[in-house]
């Protein structure tokens, strides 16, 4: 089973692999693959929770989901993404939701979207044996204020942004998640972090590597510019779907191998 403290031995080593799941059956695949970190996105809203943004996801969704993937992912570090207004709004209550996802759920760590104000959470949680990823750049549930659009592209910006990342790593983050920044901004965070950075939509200089798996394997409708597609599993699905309709609707399913008569009842019916 990887520990922080293994992924943090990554840095700048071997590449970290990380991908997101919100489900045991997903994860277990995941886990099989050899990927490093399964991170309980809060990125379901969209990927699964039929929401339009992250800001709807609850926390009730992310524990259950969490503890789901705790169950199915056996060596890969698990990761759960706290929801909006889930922490901020006092340390107290921050600290509890975050450390819920542990204690009951059997989270490895929590990802937290980093501003001002999660700098002091991540050095309390970070005490108390809560292992903090900090996230910087776009931060989607800041939506309302930034859209989806690259961020840090002004020096201004770029400056913030480059500091909150150290001012996490210093409270105790063990990782950072840069999301859609500019590549040469990517590289001077992951130049100046002992701790490893995990890059979406931010270049090829990252310590690790991070999608959401609707997007990597070709499930999702529509998918961010950064993103790949490694299979198109979407497809594959239609094509089941479609077997199946036209299976039952030409009679040809369920067949024989499918049923069973029991001899027992032959002089009853
Ligand atoms: O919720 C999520 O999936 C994320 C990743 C895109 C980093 O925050």
């Amino acid at each position: 089973m990887l520990t922080v403290r293994d992924i943090r031995a990554k840095a700048g080593d071997e590449p970290i692999t990380m991908l997101t799941a919100y489900d045991a059956v997903t994860a277990g695949l995941v886990d099989a693959a050899g990927v490093d970190v399964v991170l309980v996105g809060d990125s379901m809203g969209n990927a699964v929770l039929g929401y339009d943004s992250t800001l709807p996801v609850t926390r009730e969704e992310v524990a259950s989901r969490t503890g789901a993937v705790a169950r199915g992912a056996d060596d890969a570090l698990v990761v759960a993404d706290m929801p909006f207004l889930s922490f901020g709004t006092d340390l107290e209550t921050g600290i509890e939701n975050c450390g819920r996802m542990l204690k009951e759920e059997g989270a490895d760590a929590v990802k937290i979207e980093s501003s001002e104000h999660t700098v002091d959470l991540t050095e309390r949680l970070t005490d108390m044996g809560v292992p903090v990823m900090a996230h910087v750049g776009l931060t989607p549930q800041s939506v309302n204020q930034t859209g989806y659009l690259r961020q840090g592209t002004d020096p201004e910006e770029a400056r913030e942004i480059h500091d909150l990342a150290v001012r996490h790593e210093e409270a105790g983050a063990f990782a950072c998640v840069l999301e859609h920044i500019p590549d040469n901004l990517a590289a001077a965070i992951t130049g100046d972090l002992d701790v490893p950075t995990i890059g979406i939509g931010a270049g090829t200089d990252c310590d690790g590597q991070v999608l959401v798996i609707n997007d990597a394997v070709g499930l999702s409708e529509g998918s961010p510019p950064f993103a790949e597609a490694f299979g198109n599993v979407r497809e594959e699905m239609e094509d089941a779907l479609d077997s199946y309709v036209e299976a039952v609707e030409s009679g040809e399913f369920p067949g024989e191998e499918h049923s069973y008569t029991e001899p027992e009842l032959d002089d009853l019916y």
